[in-house]
């Protein structure tokens, strides 16, 4: 069969990656893709966001299933545009991915059907918004309603914080029309995790969990970025912890999307926060984390390609979802400068040291080829992914296959994984 990937950075380079393994696959086309993805499947220059030329281009090559990996399509409507026309797509319609697309539609959905979260308000004007943060506890969070980037989440440790917060969101439209309206969230304590799951629109499997790293620098501080590096599982995802987020959270999701009306297939990405209260939802998105995907997906056993067919399919059921039993831990090799201004343009040397392994691989995100030589072309490069017979092992290997790839102005985090140590050692 032939399929189409929609996206250009490291999770749909692992995507493809998975795609390309699958014994069902003739040809992958990628819009529009970047250097490494350019090396399995045939790159298009269609954006993520030209709905009639990507549906135009999957009806002339006659493909057979689209999967979607990024939010901004799937919370435009790229599913929709697809099916509109009796094409496969693999994603959440835009009625569904609104999961991902509205924090006050998805914290809503949370309080209505008891699904565990922090205690939060939503706000249209700010005036009522700066009333209410007078008499609020400090630490708060603010959030922009819609997609930002990634961005849109203050933590406010001040009122002063906090009242300057809404001036960027809400009057300054720092994030545009995100920013409408604002979610004023309860701040809480404990430790992030992430667990992605397919879904079928009524079963819900769930892969294993992950941990992302979204600062930039070492220690977990400078400024928020797509991610720095991720490991996979978190020994912080108990058994314990897996029942609670199976009885009240995961299915309870599904069902409410579907009592809604807003029946979800693809994927969810659950952000969770464990706190001393036991698990909360942070976030949900409607799609694979990036570099979470970079992690799990490398450890799954089952040909992808089964697994989305049958979600697409109403299927799901009949699928036993199974992963390696081993870790993986993926450092993010970026520009440095990032996530403000960097340089690009520079060759990337070391690259052929990946070729044909199957404990490491190299992700590309921000590449180009030109001359037949690889470019680093944004802030997030390369994302290197190794696999350990334990955590601790992945997390040796990733860091010594690092050292195989050169770029001038590399820069990576030296701490992906150090919670390992906690409960490792
Ligand atoms: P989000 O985009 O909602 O995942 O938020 C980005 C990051 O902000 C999360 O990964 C958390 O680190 C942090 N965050 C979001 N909401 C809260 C909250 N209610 N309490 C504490 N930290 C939060
Ligand atoms: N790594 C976080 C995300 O993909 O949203």
């Amino acid at each position: 069969m032939k399929v189409l990937i929609v996206g250009s950075g490291g999770r749909e380079h692992a995507i493809a990656w998975a795609v390309n393994k699958s014994k069902k696959v003739d040809k992958i086309y990628c819009a529009p893709g970047n250097a490494g993805i350019s090396q399995i499947a045939e790159c298009v220059d269609i954006g993520a966001m030209e709905f009639d030329k990507l549906v135009s281009f999957a009806k002339e090559k006659e493909i057979d299933l689209t999967i979607i990996g990024m939010d901004d399509p799937l919370v435009g409507g790229v599913v929709d545009a697809f099916e509109k026309e009796g094409l496969r797509v693999f994603g959440p319609r835009k009625n569904a991915a609104i999961l991902e697309g509205s924090k006050a539609f998805s914290k809503e959905l949370m309080k209505k059907y008891n699904i565990p979260t922090a205690a939060y308000e939503t706000f249209t004007s700010s005036e009522d918004a700066i009333n209410y943060l007078e008499n609020s506890k400090y630490p708060i969070v603010l959030k922009a309603d819609g997609l930002a980037l990634g961005k849109g989440v203050l933590i406010c440790n001040t009122k002063e914080e906090a009242l300057d917060g809404v001036k960027e969101i809400m009057l300054d439209k720092k994030f545009g029309d995100a920013g409408n309206k604002l979610v004023v969230e309860e701040f809480m304590v404990g430790r992030e995790v992430s667990v992605l799951s397919f879904v079928d629109g009524n079963t819900i499997k769930i892969m294993t969990s992950a941990q992302d790293h979204k600062r930039a620098k070492d220690g977990d501080q400078g400024l928020n970025t797509g991610g720095m590096g991720t490991f996979s599982p978190s020994p912080f995802y108990t058994d314990e912890v897996d029942a609670f987020c199976k009885k009240y959270i995961y299915q309870a999701t599904v069902d409410a999307m579907k009592a809604e009306g807003r029946t979800f297939k693809g994927i969810i990405f659950f952000g969770l926060m464990l706190t001393s209260d036991g698990p909360k939802v942070l976030e949900y998105n409607a799609r694979f984390g990036d570099p979470e995907a970079q992690v799990v997906i490398p450890r799954m056993k089952n040909d992808i390609i089964d697994v989305i067919e049958a979600c697409v399919d109403g299927k799901l059921d009949e699928i036993n979802l199974e992963f390696e039993d081993n870790a993986a831990v993926c450092v993010v090799l970026a520009s440095d400068g990032y996530p403000v201004s960097y340089e690009k343009g520079f060759e990337i040397k070391g690259l052929e040291n990946f070729e044909g392994k199957d404990s490491y691989y190299v992700f590309h995100a921000g590449t180009k080829l030109s001359d037949g030589k690889f470019l680093t072309n944004g802030g997030r490069v390369l994302g290197v992914t190794a696999k350990g017979k334990d955590l601790l092992d992945a997390r040796k290997n990733a860091y010594e296959a690092t050292k195989l790839i050169e770029f001038d102005n590399k820069y990576m985090r030296s701490d992906i994984g150090k919670a390992i140590d906690e409960v490792e050692s």
